[in-house]
């Protein structure tokens, strides 16, 4: 059966997927993409659903941090993923600045990245202080992912990228952030970078389903950077991923095996005249 042949079998996945498979004790598979052929892979490979990350910024746009994301470089990306998620439900991430200012200003970009984006979801980061934009946004009808622990929009605040919850007042801070996110109307919450036995309370605490990276075992789904699984730049991985692929690799041993080619005049050859 060829991959498309595949794809139409695959069942569409709809936000209320979600807690069912946290009930039925199903472990939850997302990964990122960012363009139409990181989309098509990730739908085509049965992902529950694919996050239009903000980590774009840094994986796909060469950026330092997420920061210097904004709202029209979302909806573009997203809009591409979209394209190509077909089974796969499609979360996008609403950058830096662009819904803490106020519960009306999260709901009209969360309204954008559904609109203009494709987006049949969005993911905000934050506990207590975003739980008024998630109610908003999920009352106009825009299901939220919550996203607590390491977050790193707040990455000058945390002072680097460092695991959550090696201390007793962290581990408070945190349940009552993931709390906070479900009580709004969230129908999940990503932990980054939380430490295993605390995301393992948050889990047992909460009835939505709890989605980690760098947060153990215990969780009920696992999310990854694409680029990061899959090998799609050069240097080791950080400790939390498991590397699937070596597509870097692939890529330049193909641009060379060209550029060789071309150099010795192998390349093009009669079979690629007209
Ligand atoms: O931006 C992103 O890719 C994310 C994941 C790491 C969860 O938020």
């Amino acid at each position: 059966m060829s991959l498309e042949q595949q794809s139409k079998h695959q069942r569409k996945r709809r936000v209320h997927h979600f807690p069912m498979l946290k009930q039925r004790g199903k472990k939850i598979v997302i990964v990122t993409a960012y363009d139409y052929p990181t989309g098509l892979a990730a739908d085509l490979a049965g992902a529950d659903a694919i996050l239009v990350g903000d980590s774009l910024g840094m994986v796909a746009l060469g950026f330092g941090s997420t920061i210097p994301v904004t709202v029209e470089i979302m909806i573009h990306h997203t809009a591409a993923v979209s394209r190509a998620a077909k089974s796969a439900f499609l979360i996008a991430d609403m950058p830096f600045m662009s819904y803490k200012i106020s519960p009306e200003q999260a709901l009209q970009t969360a309204g954008r990245l559904v609109q203009e984006g494709g987006a049949e979801a969005v993911k905000l980061e934050g506990g207590e202080e975003v739980a008024p934009a998630i109610a908003k946004i999920v009352a106009a009808g825009i299901p939220v992912m919550g996203h607590v622990g390491l977050m790193p929009q707040s990455v000058h605040r945390h002072g680097g990228y460092r695991v959550q919850g090696r201390d007793e007042e962290t581990v408070g801070e945190l349940l009552t952030a993931a709390k906070a996110v479900e009580d709004a109307g969230a129908f999940s919450v990503v932990l980054e970078a939380v430490d295993p036995e605390v995301a393992a309370r948050i889990t047992a605490s909460l009835s939505i389903p709890t989605i980690g990276i760098g947060a153990g075992r215990q969780c009920d789904g696992q999310v990854l950077v694409l680029s990061d699984l899959a090998g799609m730049l050069p240097g080791d991985p950080p400790k939390f991923v498991r590397r699937y692929g070596t597509v870097f690799e692939a890529l330049h041993h193909a641009v060379q095996a060209f550029a060789q080619d071309v150099r010795s005049g192998a390349f093009p050859g009669e079979e690629n005249e007209y």
